[in-house]
């Protein structure tokens, strides 16, 4: 079994560095692949309220920790507010629904899943996870495809500093100006599609370092977000693929491979620009 070391958030509570996400996972199938991952050692699952499938996740969760095969506090859930639900009594009903969803005392990590910037209600809505982690209900706080003015903005007007901001990032969008902000005030990079959703795993840069390293393109994408530094979530439906993408601590990208995938920064984008989502 491989396993993730673990990443310390702002506020000391851990994380896996490897996560597994569960966007576009089916409802019916996400317990028992939540379970196959966590056989396969991860211990960070990432879902949503909009990914319709946040039971599944607490379901696998709890069924670990009552086969006495796992901890609870081994474990670590991240559930996210949807755009329906931003304002300040909005999100803790929508937190209310979650939490029973997921079945779980408390959750590890909630987000602000967009910033919706035309609602322009992301600070209340912050306010509202900043009230539900001072009533200890979850450990951690953070947010979700925030650009630079809306962390800005968040620093500035609340007093909890996020302990993450989740965005797209990969090869193809290496998103520099971002990950320089928050590793100045210590919110943690959390990558989602860290393999471009399968897209750049054929590109032949990424193929050739793959070959030349005995390892998969997945390996590779997810080694050079491991060397960075970076979170990731990826996600995958089969056990190979499960399996194979937790076992990137064997090896290492050398300085020529580093700079060759540095060279891929595109800006291209596989999801939606956090400024057209509201
Ligand atoms: N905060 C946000 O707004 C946001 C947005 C998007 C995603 N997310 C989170 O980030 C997670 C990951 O992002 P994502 O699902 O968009 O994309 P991703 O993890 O970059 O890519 C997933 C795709 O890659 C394929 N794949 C996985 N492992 C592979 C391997 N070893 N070899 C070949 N193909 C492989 C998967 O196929 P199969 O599934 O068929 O195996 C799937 O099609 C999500 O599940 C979700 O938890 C968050």
């Amino acid at each position: 079994m491989h396993k993730a070391p673990k990443i310390a958030l702002n506020n000391g509570v851990q994380i896996d560095q490897i996560g597994y996400g569960v966007y576009k996972v089916p409802p019916g199938t996400t317990r028992d692949l939540c379970a196959l991952a966590l056989e396969a050692g991860y211990r960070t699952i990432d879902t949503a309220a909009m990914y319709g499938n946040e039971s599944g996740v607490g379901r696998a969760v709890r069924d670990a920790v009552a086969a006495g095969w796992l901890e609870r506090d081994d474990l670590f859930v991240t559930t996210k507010v949807w755009n329906d639900h931003h304002g300040y009594d909005a999100t803790l009903r929508a937190f209310d629904a979650s939490q029973a969803e997921l079945g779980l005392d408390t959750v590890d990590l909630v987000l602000i899943h967009w910033p919706c910037p035309d609602q322009d209600l992301y600070v209340d809505t912050f306010r509202a996870l900043e009230q539900l982690y001072h009533d200890g209900r979850v450990r951690a706080i953070g947010v979700s495809n925030f650009q630079l003015p809306h962390l800005e903005r968040l620093l500035a007007e609340t007093s909890v500093v996020p302990a993450i901001n989740q965005v797209e990032l990969h090869p193809y969008l290496q998103q520099h100006a971002l990950r320089q902000f928050h590793d100045t005030h210590g919110i943690r990079t959390q990558a989602w599609s860290p393999l471009g959703r399968g897209a750049i795993l054929a590109d032949p840069v990424i193929g050739r370092i793959a070959s030349e390293l005995g390892r998969t393109p997945a390996q590779v994408a997810l080694r050079w977000h491991v060397q960075a530094g970076h979170a990731v979530i990826p996600k995958a439906s089969s056990r190979e693929r499960i399996v194979s993408n937790l076992d990137v601590y064997g090896f290492e990208l050398g300085p020529q491979h580093l700079d060759a995938l540095a060279a891929l920064d595109q800006d291209t984008r596989f999801g939606s620009h956090p400024d057209r989502v509201n």
